[in-house]
């Protein structure tokens, strides 16, 4: 099984000094910078978009992990990819023609994930999974961070790793929200791991990393 990667979550950065909060993410061995784009439609909050990506991309050196919680995705989906994502999550509730999304992004060369809200069944993936690269699921209600880990994600992982098995797929499995040490310990099937607060906010956050990864997959790190 190969390491955890880590994905912090910018949202919980200090915008005001964002080049400096990359490089630090950077510095202390975040894998993935996952980038919450949010429209103030398909989720009640409003993050940030193009302009800020492309600063972002400028100033960073590892994948840029880009979740789209946007309706319609597909009509922005070209300018997120010049801005520099590499990896483009869309939702499955914010677009009708998830295969032809998914076509496009790879006609790009780009990776293509698509991200299930809490309450979206993991079976609505079963025909596309072997077409996709990533799938994020949801362990809150997306639009902000700091929210509660909603405990029946942990049964919803299972299942969808069972689901990623029978379909012959090779997806990676994100959980995105409410992740710490302790939530972490009880998703040890992920292979994506996103942290916001409990990390980008950590007073410390090499040990709150290193807290995370250990927590995690405590027999890969003895
Ligand atoms: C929520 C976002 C998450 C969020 C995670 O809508 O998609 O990526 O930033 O933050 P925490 O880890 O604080 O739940
Ligand atoms: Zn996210």
């Amino acid at each position: 099984m190969a390491p955890v990667i880590i994905a912090p979550s910018l949202l919980s950065a200090d915008f005001g000094r964002l080049q400096a909060e990359i490089e630090d993410l950077e510095a202390i061995g975040a894998d993935w910078l996952h980038c919450d784009i949010m429209d103030g439609v398909f989720v009640p909050n409003i993050s940030f978009g193009i302009p800020v990506l492309a600063a972002i991309r400028r100033y960073s050196h590892i994948p840029l992990d880009v979740h789209l919680m946007i309706q319609q995705p597909e009509s922005y989906i070209e300018d997120f990819i010049e801005a520099g994502a590499d990896i483009l999550t869309f939702h499955w509730e914010a677009t009708v023609h998830v295969d032809r999304l998914v076509q496009k992004i790879h006609i790009f060369g780009k990776k293509a994930g698509i991200a299930l809200n809490p309450a979206t069944p993991v079976e609505v993936l079963r025909d596309i999974l072997p077409f996709i690269d990533l799938i994020c699921l949801m362990s809150v209600n997306p639009g902000f961070g700091g929210q509660r880990f909603l405990p029946y994600i942990t049964q919803k992982l299972l299942r969808l790793v069972e689901l990623r098995m029978q379909t012959g797929s090779h997806a990676l499995i994100e959980v995105d929200g409410g992740i710490s040490p302790e939530t972490a310990r009880q998703i040890p099937a992920a292979d994506v791991l996103v942290a916001g607060s409990s990390l980008v906010q950590a007073p410390d956050r090499r040990a709150a990393i290193q807290a995370l990864r250990e927590a995690h997959r405590p027999h890969r790190l003895a």
